[in-house]
């Protein structure tokens, strides 16, 4: 049960919140009628999520932050303002706010926030334990892998929680990285502070550089008042940099000079701003390649790969199946005390799969499994279809169809440096790709195994028709 604390001197506000959030699944409310009681109350309550009004008699909603950030720094807090107080709501942002919201607030846009706020507060909350687990107690925590791989994995993780060093996590998709940065996150001496993860391919281009630094109140069409960034808001902290390759060069230019100097400026901003942060950046494109594709500054490159993670894909370590499916048995049956079991020969072919999807992929199949399997134990039948079907002589689906396969053969043709794609060739996969996503360009890069930015330079070089591609 996720706890929500609501402080407001209004009980209007306060019973709004009991409509809203009241009856929501997961969530308790609890509500304060003003900051001296909050104060009071949050050490016995631990909260997950604060929401308080910036204007109160008695504390204000700064002062309110302030006092609160002196014994706990993590837990997000939620400004609500009315018009014209945003200048406050901005300055809170500097005390380590989370978000504000405009006071009358939208309700749908209101409920997306809080769901982000306590996304962002479970995921610094989680210790996520990389010693090998051989307990089952252990198992509701963990990263899962005994082969000689992720012990190394381990040992990086370790070596890295003492020091403030930036890391690089490469790895196909699936493979955990996001699971290791929370682990080097939750194990360094910066695990009382802020943990911010951004993923820098679901942030359209051109709001990411806005995003990561802030903006000046009219810096572009839109800025109507000054934003401050995820840097500034997380001095002190962990910014965890998902899909690195996806930025645009001056985007790249200030994350350097922050690794450099520990500053940068906001968007259409002048003034230096100094920030303490540590970054752990993650792809899983070949990086190497985007920087000789000069999509990717080389420098920039060099920085981040200061100490790097390299996750090994799954069918590189079959040996690690057997405990990481007891695993996902164990959590995610209906009664933990008893899961269920599997059947020797649908392990069998567990291990034998190829697993594109990794470990994410295996805990899907395994949920779907214990869905699907009506006894104690899985069988094989119960697998999902294209895990079952590559049995020999099981049906086929047959699902190789165009796109697909021209997009196996452009990832092939890439992975190979010596290899030199015919340009007619390069082109007609691009837009088979295209039409595969709707015109939808991050999803073509995704499917293509390239940046967004190598992308678009391509749509450009062979003038592929506008019409094609929709942002
Ligand atoms: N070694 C592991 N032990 C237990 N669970 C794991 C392990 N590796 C990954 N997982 C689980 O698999 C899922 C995918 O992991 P994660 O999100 O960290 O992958 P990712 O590498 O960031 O993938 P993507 O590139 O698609 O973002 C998560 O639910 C994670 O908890
Ligand atoms: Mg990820």
């Amino acid at each position: 049960m996720d706890k929500l604390l609501l402080i407001d001197d209004e009980a209007d506000v306060r019973y709004s919140f009991e409509r809203i959030f009241g009856q929501e699944a997961g969530l308790e409310l609890h509500t304060a009628g003003s900051g001296e009681e909050a104060l009071e109350l949050i050490p016995q309550l631990r909260p997950d999520l604060v929401i308080m009004d910036v204007r109160m008699g008695g504390l204000t909603g700064i002062e309110t932050l302030q006092r609160l950030r002196e014994f706990d720094s993590k837990t997000p807090v939620i400004l609500m303002t009315a018009f014209g107080t945003t200048q406050t709501a901005i300055a809170a942002m500097k005390h380590g706010a989370y978000d504000y919201v405009l006071k009358p607030f939208d309700v749908p846009k209101l409920k997306e926030l809080v769901a982000n706020a306590l996304a962002a507060a479970r995921a610094m909350k989680e210790v996520v334990s990389y010693e090998p687990l051989l307990e089952k107690e252990d198992y509701d925590l963990g990263i899962i892998g005994q082969s000689p791989a992720m012990q190394e994995v381990f040992k990086t993780i370790g070596q890295l929680a003492a020091s403030d060093a930036t890391a690089l996590i490469t790895g196909e998709s699936g493979t955990g990285k996001e699971l290791v940065a929370r682990a080097i996150y939750s194990h360094s001496h910066r695990s009382d502070r802020l943990f911010l993860a951004i993923n820098c391919a679901a942030i359209p281009e051109h709001l990411l550089e806005s995003e990561l630094f802030g903006h000046e109140k009219g810096a572009f069409t839109g800025a109507h008042t000054q934003r401050i960034g995820k840097f500034e808001q997380c001095d002190g902290g962990t910014i965890f940099l998902d899909e690195i390759g996806d930025m645009t060069a001056p985007t790249q230019t200030k994350i350097l000079r922050v690794l450099q100097s520990g500053a940068f400026e906001r968007v259409g901003g002048n003034a230096s701003v100094k920030t303490d942060v540590r970054i752990i950046a993650a792809t899983n494109r070949p990086l190497e390649k985007a920087v000789a594709a000069r999509d990717f500054r080389e420098d920039l490159f060099y920085r981040l790969n200061v100490v790097r993670i390299q996750l090994p894909a799954l069918r590189d370590r079959t040996d690690d199946i057997p405990q990481l499916v007891d695993y996902f048995l164990t959590k995610n049956s209906p009664n933990p005390r008893r899961p269920k079991t599997l059947q020797p020969e649908a392990l069998a072919q567990l291990k034998s799969h190829d697993w594109p999807g990794n470990v994410r992929e295996l805990e899907n199949a395994i949920q779907r499994a214990l869905v699907m399997t009506k006894g104690d134990a899985i069988l094989l039948e119960d697998l999902p279809p294209e895990i079952f079907q590559a049995i020999p002589g099981a049906p086929q689906s047959g699902d190789d169809n165009l796109a697909s396969l021209s997009t196996k053969l452009f990832q092939w043709a890439r992975a190979d440096a010596n290899l030199k794609i015919i340009p007619a060739v390069e082109r007609e996969l691009i837009i088979n790709a295209l039409k595969e996503t709707n015109g939808n360009q991050v999803q073509a890069a995704k499917l293509l195994g390239i940046t967004r930015a190598t992308l678009r330079k391509r749509i450009e070089k062979f003038e592929i028709k506008r019409e094609l591609t929709v942002e």
